[in-house]
């Protein structure tokens, strides 16, 4: 079944953990989908960890809306969330609802994301009330890198962590229908998931969110520039392609692939006639 905005909604009124995942390709959703992930998240994390960038700012509306197409061909049952990029709704209200659109009608995906908490409220307003469902995301919001001076846990202060309860109660009000809260102290972000009632998805923001999110690369080992303290490493895919790779390699330069079980036959009597 397909799972929707409601579908979320709901499963925090049960006390359903929601479980989420970024992807940025057909046959990655279609793995994901197929092992019932209620959410994919079509990350701007996709310059770091698909295009090598160093940061998520160098990321456009056209890569975000060709990958988010990508995993809307995949996914069949996931909720799917278009991420949207850095300054494709930060200058205008009807610049951010512009681009969510583009991004829900090109891509395919049923919700975007975007970062900020009071100060994009207008713009979650505005594109909510364009009927695309926007999920808010606090705490550490990578666009933001430069003004955090890096990638550092967010709320530890009293003021600090008083600002982020009043941050996921503005985007609450402002029509949001889930908030990511990225690397926030998890009594923190119990306090913020009890204080509202749209789903808290956490990555780095402990147990008692409503739901989780993980970068794919980070939790099948297969992106090694960085691992940020709350990835939890279910496999080592990375190591199996590497190993794969290699093997490949050596085959190719013994020539003992391909086999003859991967080789097309011809009549040896047409063969004869090419001599
Ligand atoms: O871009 C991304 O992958 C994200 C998640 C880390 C929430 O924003």
């Amino acid at each position: 079944m397909k799972n929707t905005v409601a579908t979320f909604r709901s499963q925090k009124e049960k006390g359903e953990r929601i479980s989420m995942l970024t992807a940025y390709d057909y046959s990655t959703a279609k793995l994901m989908d197929q092992a019932g992930i209620n959410g994919i998240l079509v990350g701007d994390s996709l310059g770091m960890v698909v295009l090598g960038y160093e940061d998520t700012l160098p990321v456009t509306m056209e890569d975000m809306i060709h990958h988010t197409a990508a995993v809307c061909r995949g996914a069949k049952n996931a909720l799917v969330v278009g991420d949207m990029p850095f300054m494709s709704y930060q200058v205008s209200v009807e610049e951010a609802v512009r681009n969510a659109g583009r991004l829900m009608k090109e891509g395919g995906c049923q919700a975007v994301k975007l970062e900020g908490g009071a100060a994009v409220c207008p713009q979650i307003k505005a594109i909510t009330e364009a009927s695309i469902p926007v999920m808010a995301h606090i705490g550490l919001t990578p666009q933001s890198v430069n003004a955090f001076g890096g990638f550092k846990v967010q709320g530890k202060s009293e003021e600090a962590a008083r600002k982020l309860i009043e941050e996921a109660k503005a985007v609450e009000a402002a029509g949001a229908f889930a908030v990511v809260l990225e690397c926030v102290p998890a009594k923190l972000a119990e306090i913020i998931t009890k204080s509202i009632s749209i789903p808290t998805i956490g990555i780095g923001a402990g147990v008692e969110c409503d739901g989780q999110i993980l970068v794919y690369q980070d939790m099948l080992g297969m992106f090694s520039d960085f691992t940020p303290k709350f990835v939890k490493r279910y496999a080592n895919v990375g190591e199996v392609m590497t190993g794969a790779f290699q093997e490949y390699i050596e085959e190719v330069q013994k020539g003992t692939f391909p086999c003859p079980e991967h080789t097309f036959a011809i009549s040896d009597e047409v063969i004869k006639k090419l001599y």
